[in-house]
């Protein structure tokens, strides 16, 4: 893959966010280019770290067809983890996944592990690991993504996987799917650093308007997001700037070790808080004393446009509430940014004057619990746990 060279980053002690990179060309081979401008990533270094690393698929209620799309566009090296929230009542919609999803696994032989978020035997296993933050008053997994988020991210580490990978299944395009995926294995062979993250941006979100596609840049949210973001490292460093582009990035992955190490927010916060909490944990003042592992943020700027379920409009004020409450409640957050963020929200009439907006819900890192015990709890308990690997007969 060839990408353009990330020179512009924003350091904040032991953080570097790099710059967007595009996409110049998908598939490469020649392991060197001829200017600094140009990154490549050959293609057979992408396809020896893919399989290394597990595809997580958080699910629920989507059309069959485009899971059956995102399912045949993932690389066959990744292993694939879904973890669905489906109805399970009338009509049984989990049934129908497993369905779909046995019948791939026996035409191509994918690893694959598959769960259902309500299983009992995964509270359990969490209960018996002391993790109760995931769980309801009443003893239930938590609904969300982010929640199911987690639940992929342990089953991940519970095989082995070095790197994770964050795909949405509502997605109509499985050939941006499968680009994906390969981004991300490139971010991680750019980086020099064992705690990395890759966000997409995509290059359009098209939008169809009098009767025709019109390729939008932007999505809504992610502007305001981003500009936000912006702001917030700008109070300390003293530069603006417009390195954050990709603030709402649904599509992202994470070496293991950085996404056992982080908080899960949940619902639409779940992707801002990642850097809220990365800012907050970063060594900003540059202490001597304290030690951190380096982390790096790459941002790529897909090839492929991106065409999703469309949820309709009524979610997208409290998307942007849930994103920009993620800073509002940071303490890196200053006075006068809090009461920029409250003009914005007010002014777009999604809060109320003299409201805040509600401190987002956050799931403690998952690195104190001891996946192969909760593992092996769940492998026990669970009433819903398909584990399909290739030597297995169904
Ligand atoms: N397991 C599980 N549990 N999966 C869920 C749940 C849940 O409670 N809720 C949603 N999902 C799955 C969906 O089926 C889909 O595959 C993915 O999570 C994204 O959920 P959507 O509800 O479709 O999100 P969206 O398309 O409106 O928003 C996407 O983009 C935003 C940024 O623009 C998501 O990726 C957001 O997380 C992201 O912030």
């Amino acid at each position: 893959m060839l990408l353009e060279t990330s020179i512009y980053k924003e350091i904040f002690g032991n953080l570097v966010f790099h710059e967007v990179q595009k996409v110049l060309k998908i598939d490469t081979e020649t392991a060197s280019v001829k200017s600094s401008l140009v990154q490549n990533i050959p293609r057979e270094e992408i396809y020896n770290l893919l399989g290394e690393m597990a595809v997580i698929i958080p699910l629920k209620d989507e059309k069959l067809q485009l899971l059956d799309g995102v399912l045949k566009a993932i690389p066959h090296k990744c292993p694939l983890i879904i973890v669905s929230g489906s109805r399970r009542e009338s009509p049984d919609h989990f049934k129908l996944e497993v369905d779909l999803v046995k019948h791939f696994y026996s035409l191509t032989r994918t690893k694959i592990i598959m769960i259902h978020q309500k299983d009992a035997g995964l509270s359990e296993a969490f209960e018996k690991s002391g993790y109760n933050h995931i769980l309801t008053k009443e003893g239930n997994v938590r609904d969300g993504k982010g929640e199911g988020m987690v639940i992929g991210t342990l089953l991940a580490k519970a095989i082995g996987a070095k790197f994770i990978g964050f795909i949405d299944a509502d997605n109509y395009i499985p050939g941006s799917v499968n680009e994906y995926v390969k981004n991300y294995a490139a971010g991680f062979l750019m980086s020099e650093s064992e705690n990395t993250m890759v966000r997409l941006s995509w290059r359009h979100k098209p939008k169809v308007r009098k009767w025709r596609l019109y390729f939008r840049k932007w999505g809504r949210v992610s502007e305001i997001t981003n500009r936000f973001f912006n702001l917030l490292i700008a109070e300390y460093t003293g530069f603006e700037t417009n390195i954050i582009v990709t603030g709402n990035a649904g599509e992202h992955a994470m070496s293991t070790s950085l996404a056992s190490s982080i908080e899960f927010s949940t619902g639409y916060s779940v992707e801002p808080y990642q850097i809220v909490f990365l800012l907050e944990q970063a060594n900003i003042n540059n202490n001597k004393k304290i030690k951190k592992e380096p982390v790096e943020i790459f941002q790529i700027e897909t090839l492929n446009p991106h065409i999703h379920e469309e949820k309709g409009d009524e979610h997208l004020g409290e998307m942007i509430k849930m994103s920009l409450s993620t800073i509002y409640h940071s303490k890196l957050c200053s006075p006068s940014l809090k009461k920029q963020i409250l003009k914005e929200l007010q002014a777009r009439k999604i809060l109320e004057e003299g409201k805040e907006p509600e401190k987002p819900y956050n799931l403690p890192p998952i690195n104190k619990i001891k996946t192969d015990e909760w593992f092996k709890n769940l492998e026990n308990n669970s009433e819903t746990l398909l584990i399909l690997e290739p030597y297995i007969e169904i």
